[in-house]
């Protein structure tokens, strides 16, 4: 009898307790989620993208130990050994296949970029119409976060393998679109001019591919407290050279970017590492700006913390127009790999802004 409730117990967990289908996905923020192995999901900082009328969750792949290297004691730092990005596949959002780890860690190679002791945070997987080719974006750092650098890898599979082609910090020896004359005199704190040169440092990034196929990267940059949005190459590779400087001075993280109808909107987060902090929208006419800001889009219990949790990304629910999946993290500072996952539904207010109520439990009906 015993092992009858045990087991019963375990699958009502099963059902309520991650995702499930009810005439489509049906998602508990906070959750423990499992893949269809019955394995809790492991993608944070994550992204999706859909081709082929399949889904593919990207994120870091958090295991081991949490730390706080010496470096970033200051201001709680904590970090586990990098192992790599992972891939998992769904086409209802609701039954996750793991397609394993998509782009590894390098412990052979303990000077490099995927060197289990750097950082490789916030994943984004882009597809390529012209080149047929899966573009990955990925924010590398150095253990203290100094080195603030975009990498880039390349597949011609969504699951991989990616080839890592490196990482650099864009828009060397240019100016952003609308730098002022100010901007460009060195001064003490004018870190766009001291970084003029070597290139401009990126941390908290996403990468937004518009209708035109144009391809956006959004990067904090300036120490933090400026975020950049940079036009990519036709080929998704490199910056293309045309930059803006937006959210000046407002330390705008964990950008997630959408359109809708005709406009573009941006949510984000302050920058306060891995506490939960208000999240901020922003609309624009152009990925390139100017940017409005339209205030904290989430509404319900703890709206002023993002329900305790910072965005990643926003996925457009297909056949619905007004209709998105606001992706966040609920970061766990000593356990970072028992983080998780809060999606809820992103709508738009008779105002025209963004909103993401709270919900304990919800279905995202599917086409
Ligand atoms: C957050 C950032 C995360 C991670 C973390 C480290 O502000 O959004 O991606 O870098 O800091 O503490």
């Amino acid at each position: 009898m015993r092992s009858v409730i045990k087991t019963f117990a375990r699958l009502l967990f099963t059902v309520l307790g991650g995702v499930s289908i009810a005439s489509g996905a049906t998602f508990t923020p906070g959750a423990v989620w499992l893949d269809t192995d019955g394995h809790p999901i492991n993608a944070h900082g994550g992204g999706v993208l859909r081709y082929g009328g399949t889904y593919y969750w990207y994120g870091e792949f958090k295991t081991g130990q949490t730390y706080l290297p010496d470096c970033n004691k200051s201001w709680g730092g904590t970090r586990v050994d990098t192992t790599g990005v992972s891939c998992y596949t769904s086409t209802n959002l609701a039954d996750w296949r793991n397609a394993g780890i998509v782009l590894a860690a390098t412990p052979q190679d303990p000077t490099g970029d995927l060197a289990p002791g750097k950082v490789l945070e916030r994943p984004k997987v882009v597809y390529n119409q012209t080149t047929h080719k899966f573009v990955m974006w990925m924010h590398i750092d150095s253990a203290s976060y100094a080195a603030a650098r975009s990498g880039v890898a390349v597949s011609d599979r969504p699951t991989g393998p990616f080839n890592y082609l490196g990482s650099f910090r864009p828009n060397a020896d240019t100016w952003p679109d609308n730098a002022t004359a100010a901007d460009q005199q060195p001064a003490a704190t004018n870190y766009l001019a001291r970084d003029f040169h070597t290139g401009q440092m990126a941390r908290d990034m996403t990468v937004f591919v518009d209708d035109d196929g144009r391809a956006y990267l959004f990067y904090s940059s300036e120490e933090n407290p400026t975020m950049h949005v940079s036009l990519l190459t036709d080929d998704y590779l490199r910056p293309a050279g045309n930059y803006a400087r937006i959210f000046i001075g407002r330390s705008m993280e964990a950008p997630a970017v959408f359109k809708h109808a005709g406009k573009y909107y941006l949510i984000g987060s302050a920058c306060t590492a891995w506490a939960p902090n208000a999240a901020r929208s922003a609309v624009a006419d152009h990925p390139l700006g100017p940017w409005t800001e339209l205030g904290n889009p989430c509404a319900g219990p703890d709206a002023t913390n993002t329900f305790h949790a910072q965005s990643t990304f926003v996925l457009p629910v297909p056949g619905h127009p007004d209709q998105f999946i606001f992706m966040a993290d609920q970061w766990k500072q000593w356990d970072l790999p028992n983080s998780r996952y809060l999606w809820l539904p992103l709508e738009f207010s008779s105002d025209g802004k963004p909103i993401v109520r709270w919900q304990d439990r919800w279905s995202q009906p599917m086409p």
